[in-house]
C-alpha cells in the first residue's frame, strides 16, 4: 500500500509498517535530528517540513495519491509526562485530520498518547474525519502484548473510508500474544535485573522477566539520592545489584533494531527521538491487521450478546446460532467490511458473484442475518443513549448513535 508518514520521527513507525510490507513513499517531520536519522535509516523518501504548513503539503500529500496516512503527532500537551495544557502541539492532531481529510486515503492510523482521547483536539479531528466519511476504531494497545518488551500504553485510531465505528477492535486484540514480552527476550542483563527511574511514584527496580515501564526521555538516568535513600519498598533486589540500561538498550526496549544508525545526534536528541517512537513491533502488528482486512481475510467478531438479544426475541437457541453464523458468512462475503447501512452492506452482497451463485432461500438468510445484526447494533446504540440521557439530562448529540455503534 502507498503510504505517507506525518511525524515520522526517527522512523519507529515506519520501520513497522515497511517490515509488513507497506511502500512508504514520504515521510514528514520539523526535527532535523529527527529527519537525517529517518534518512539514514529507513529511506531518502523523508522531508523536513513544518506539517502546520497545511496549505502547501496539504495539496502535495493528495498528489501522491497515498492508499494509507500513518501518524504519531506530538503528544507532549496530553502526556502525562507533560503539562496537559492543549497548545500547539495539540493543534497538530487536528492537523493529521485535516490532512487525512484532504488526501482521502483509504486507510489512516493515528497513534498517540491515552490522555489524547478526552482531549478538546481530538473531538475536533474526530468531528472532520467523521464527516470525511471514515468509520474509526479506537484502542488502546498495550505494546507488551504485540512483541514489545515495555507496558506502553497507547491510543491506536484507525479509520477506513466507509466503515462502521469499531469495525477494526476484535482483530486488533485477536492479534495479542498469549503472554507479555519482557525484557529478557530481547536483553541480556547480567545481573537480572535492571533500574529504571519510576513515573508516578513507582518500582524502580524491576526484573528481566517483567516488561519495562513505558520509556520517556529520561529512562536511563541513575537513581537520584531520593530514591538511593528510600528505595521502593517492593524492589526485588537491593538497588547496587540492578542494573542501568544503555541507551543501545533502551533503544532495543523501544522495537530500534540493533546497529540503528544515530548518525552524529547528541546523546539527549537520541534519547529524545527513542522516547517519541512508535514501537515498530507494534507498528508491523498494527500494519499486517490492516493488510489482513483489506485482503478480506478477517471479519469482525459478531458481538456474544447478538445470540442472547435474538432469543430474547422468541428464537429458540439453535435458530440464534444459526443467525449468527449467517451473518458471519455474510460478512466475509462482504471481505470483512462493516458499511454504515444495511442497505448499503445489502447493495454490497448483492454485487458479490459468490453471493449471487447461492440458492434464493440461503440469500434471503443472509440477508436477514445482516438486518438483524443492524438492528441489534442500533437498539444497543439507542440504549446506551438512553443511559446517558437519563444520567445527564441532556439531548443526545446528532451523531451519538454513531459513536455508540462503535
Ligand atoms: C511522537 S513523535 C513521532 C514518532 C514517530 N511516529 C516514530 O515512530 O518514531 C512526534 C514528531 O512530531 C514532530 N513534530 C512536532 N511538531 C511538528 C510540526 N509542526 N511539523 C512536523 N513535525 C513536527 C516531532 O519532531 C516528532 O518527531
Amino acid at each position: 500500500m502507498r503510504t505517507v508518514d506525518l511525524f515520522c520521527g526517527a522512523g519507529g513507525m515506519s520501520l513497522g509498517f515497511q517490515r509488513a510490507g507497506y511502500d512508504l513513499v514520504q515521510a514528514y517531520d520539523a526535527w532535523e535530528p529527527a529527519v537525517a536519522t529517518y534518512r539514514r535509516n529507513v529511506g531518502s523518501h523523508v522531508w523536513h517540513h513544518d506539517l502546520k504548513d497545511v496549505f502547501t503539503v496539504g495539496p502535495m500529500i493528495a498528489a501522491l495519491r497515498p492508499e494509507i496516512i500513518i501518524g504519531g503527532p506530538p503528544c507532549q500537551d496530553y502526556s502525562a509526562a507533560g503539562k496537559r495544557i492543549e497548545g500547539d502541539n495539540a493543534g497538530m492532531t487536528r492537523a493529521f485530520a485535516m490532512y487525512v481529510s484532504i488526501a482521502r486515503p483509504n486507510w489512516f492510523v493515528m497513534e498517540n498518547v491515552r490522555q489524547a482521547q478526552k482531549s478538546r483536539a481530538w473531538a475536533d479531528a474526530t468531528e472532520m474525519l467523521k464527516a470525511a466519511g471514515y468509520g474509526l476504531t479506537e484502542s488502546i494497545l498495550d505494546a507488551s502484548w504485540y512483541g514489545v518488551p515495555q507496558r506502553r500504553k497507547r491510543l491506536i485510531v484507525v479509520g477506513r473510508l466507509g466503515e462502521r465505528h469499531g469495525f477494526l477492535a476484535s482483530a486488533l486484540a485477536a492479534v495479542r500474544s498469549n503472554r507479555q514480552t519482557v525484557v529478557g527476550d530481547v536483553l541480556d542483563v547480567p545481573q537480572g535485573h535492571f533500574y529504571m527511574r519510576p513515573f508516578g511514584g513507582g518500582r524502580g527496580v524491576r526484573s528481566v522477566a517483567e516488561p519495562a515501564p513505558a520509556i520517556i526521555r529520561t529512562s536511563r538516568e541513575r537513581p537520584w539520592p531520593k530514591y538511593r535513600n528510600n528505595p521502593h519498598p517492593h524492589d526485588p533486589v537491593p538497588l547496587q545489584e540492578a542494573a542501568i540500561l544503555t541507551q543501545d538498550q533502551i533503544a532495543r526496549v523501544q522495537g530500534f533494531p540493533e546497529g540503528w544508525n544515530w548518525g552524529n545526534a547528541t546523546s539527549r536528541d537520541i534519547d529524545q527521538m527513542i522516547a517519541n517512537a512508535l514501537p515498530s513491533p507494534l507498528a508491523e502488528a498494527i500494519g499486517a491487521v490492516i493488510l489482513a482486512r483489506q485482503a478480506g481475510e478477517t471479519i469482525p467478531i459478531v458481538e456474544g450478546s447478538f445470540a442472547q438479544w435474538l432469543q430474547r426475541r422468541g428464537r429458540s437457541a439453535q435458530s440464534a446460532r444459526n443467525v449468527k453464523s449467517q451473518c458471519n458468512r455474510a460478512r466475509r462475503l462482504l471481505g470483512g467490511r462493516t458499511l454504515t447501512s444495511h442497505a448499503l452492506e445489502v447493495e454490497a452482497l448483492e454485487a458479490t458473484e459468490d453471493f449471487q451463485r447461492l440458492e434464493t432461500r440461503t440469500q434471503s438468510n443472509l440477508r436477514a442475518a445482516l438486518r438483524l445484526h443492524f438492528e441489534f447494533l442500533t437498539e444497543k446504540a439507542e440504549r446506551r443513549g438512553e443511559g446517558r440521557r437519563r444520567r445527564s439530562g441532556a439531548q443526545l448529540a446528532a451523531n451519538e448513535l454513531d459513536i455508540a455503534l462503535a
